[in-house]
């Protein structure tokens, strides 16, 4: 069931990963399949983590920074090895990573919170991330939404999206935010499994 239908078709065809809906000055969560640039629409799930007193006391992990702008090259090239082959992959390119990664920084998920979005950085390349957003829902104020998280094939099962999602959360928690919000599609069962062991649970629609 959709929270909010409310989206231009063009601004629906996110293609690594329609969780997001989009119309001038306002972003909604939907968990409703929407139209994808090739095969068919696929289920998405909504998820919440409640942020504790305790995400603030996330340990510190000497790899781990948070984003800047000029990580939007790097954050693209991570983005396709993640993602390449997946079940929200529909055969973008470079250039389409570099596109979704520009659109993510400079707004288009809601206002990107560079100090709440981590990167384990392996100097030459970006080994994970976290990316949050803060979009405004109207009468819910501000909240804070996981946009991508994402690790490069070779270093997966290391405990590096978990650790950059707990830093993640515990840099939203200081900065006031309750909640951390995501869509994620139901066949990912990766994710979902990393979502599940960090606390994550299935909301309803608004
Ligand atoms: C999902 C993803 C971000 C996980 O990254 P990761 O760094 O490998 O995750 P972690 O090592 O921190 O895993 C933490 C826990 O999540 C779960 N998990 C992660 N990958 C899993 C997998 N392939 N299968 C089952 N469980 C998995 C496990 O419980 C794991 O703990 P364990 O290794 O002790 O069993 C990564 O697979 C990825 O980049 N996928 C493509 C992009 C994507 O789908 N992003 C999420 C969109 S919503």
């Amino acid at each position: 069931m959709a929270t909010d239908a409310c989206l231009p078709v063009d601004t629906a065809c996110r293609w690594f990963y329609n969780r997001v809906m989009i119309e001038p000055g306002r972003v909604t969560l939907s968990d409703e399949d929407t139209i994808t640039r090739s095969g068919p629409a696929r289920g998405r799930e909504r998820l919440s983590l409640e942020l504790s007193v305790a995400d603030a006391a996330a340990p510190e992990s000497p790899a781990c920074r948070t984003v800047v702008p000029s990580d939007r090259d790097a954050l693209a090239r991570l983005m396709l090895d993640a993602y390449r082959g997946t079940v929200d992959y529909n055969g973008e390119t470079l250039d389409d990573a570099l596109k979704e990664v520009g659109s993510t920084l400079s707004g288009s998920y809601g206002r990107f919170l560079f100090d709440c979005s981590f990167v384990v950085d392996g100097g030459t390349e970006l080994s994970s991330a976290s990316l949050v957003t803060s979009f405004n829902s109207g009468e819910s104020g501000e909240r804070a939404l996981l946009a991508f998280v994402m690790t490069a094939k070779r270093h997966q099962r290391q405990g590096m999206a978990a650790t950059l999602v707990r830093h993640s959360a515990a840099a939203l928690r200081g900065k006031g935010y309750t909640r951390l919000e995501l869509v994620v599609t139901t066949d990912n069962a990766p994710a979902k499994q990393l979502y599940a062991r960090l606390g994550f649970r299935p909301v309803q629609a608004d």
